[in-house]
């Protein structure tokens, strides 16, 4: 057990620069459970594909339901031990770049800055037609007021801030529009069938090509738009090290992989290259 820590906080020593490639797992102690299980299945209800919610007034009358009382729990979620730990080790230098698929922007709060958010971002919403963004905070107090029946919150919260509401709740949603013209709003978010912005990816792959190695923590690699990055680490031959609890698609690949008490190993791992971690008291 002791050895697995020295050899992860070896390599977090031993590589200059990272890129880091972080998923659900890690805001799990911060009490939003992960999409995925230990296995990579699938653990929740269908999720919405982008066709439909661009399509479909149904749709997104669901997806808005389930969201209005989902997005409490994703609002005031707190950052964890692991987030803090890397961004501290931004501080210290050690990370070029943070890509996350996670929307709820914990890796931000806890201070990172150098963060992009590869399947974008819940507290933002974005009009389909002329592009104009709103605060998720803003959109919530339109949607609460155009639907003053929800009263009953369960704060339950999901990692895309969906929620089991009653079908009733779903036939008298009224969706805002767009406050500029009047359009449909989605979540700033990449649903699946969606796209990531190609922008988006290049600074990735930039990092990552100049990075000397891909940490990935907390994710089953299973989507692709996060498993290229390993393919993209394999062919640039610099070392892949997983930290994650449960098996990702990426473990043939890896020069080590950390899985037993995953996130505590990271953060004792932390501990050992950069002694001073006056943050995590924050
Ligand atoms: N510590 C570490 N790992 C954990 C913990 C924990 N406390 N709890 C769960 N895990 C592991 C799970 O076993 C799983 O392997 O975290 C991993 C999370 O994987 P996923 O749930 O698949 O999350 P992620 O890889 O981020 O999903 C990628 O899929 O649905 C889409 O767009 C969504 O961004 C998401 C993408």
């Amino acid at each position: 057990m002791h050895q697995t820590v020295e050899s992860l906080s070896t390599w977090l020593h031993r590589i200059e620069r990272w890129t880091v490639l972080t998923g659900a797992g890690v805001s799990a102690d911060s009490g939003i459970p992960t999409y995925r299980d230990r296995t990579g299945r699938w653990l929740r209800v269908d999720p919405i594909q982008h066709k439909e919610f661009v399509e479909s007034e149904a749709k997104r009358k669901r997806y808005w339901a389930r969201s209005m009382v989902g997005w409490v729990g994703v609002d005031g979620a707190r950052p964890n031990a692991t987030h803090y730990a890397l961004a501290e080790m931004e501080r210290a230098g050690k990370i070029d770049l943070l890509i996350t698929q996670n929307v709820d922007r914990l890796h931000q709060k806890a201070g990172a800055q150098r963060v992009v958010d590869l399947h974008g971002r819940l507290d933002q919403v974005i009009c389909l037609n002329c592009g104009q963004q709103e605060s998720r905070q803003s959109f919530q107090t339109r949607l609460l007021q155009a639907n003053p029946f929800v009263t009953d919150y369960q704060h339950i919260a999901r990692p895309d801030g969906d929620a089991d509401v009653p079908d009733t709740y779903v036939e008298k949603t009224t969706i805002p529009q767009c406050k500029h013209c009047g359009d449909v709003v989605m979540p700033d978010v990449v649903f699946f069938g969606g796209t990531v912005p190609m922008s988006r990816v290049e600074t990735c792959t930039a990092s990552l090509a100049d990075a000397g190695g891909l940490l990935v923590v907390g994710s089953s690699l299973q989507v692709y738009s996060g498993f290229r990055f390993c393919r993209m680490a394999e062919k640039l031959r610099i070392p892949i090290v997983i930290v994650n609890e449960g098996e990702t698609r990426a473990d043939a690949m890896a020069t080590l992989k950390v899985e037993q008490s995953a996130m505590n190993r990271l953060v004792a791992a932390v501990d050992q290259i950069i002694p001073s971690q006056e943050s995590k008291s924050a």
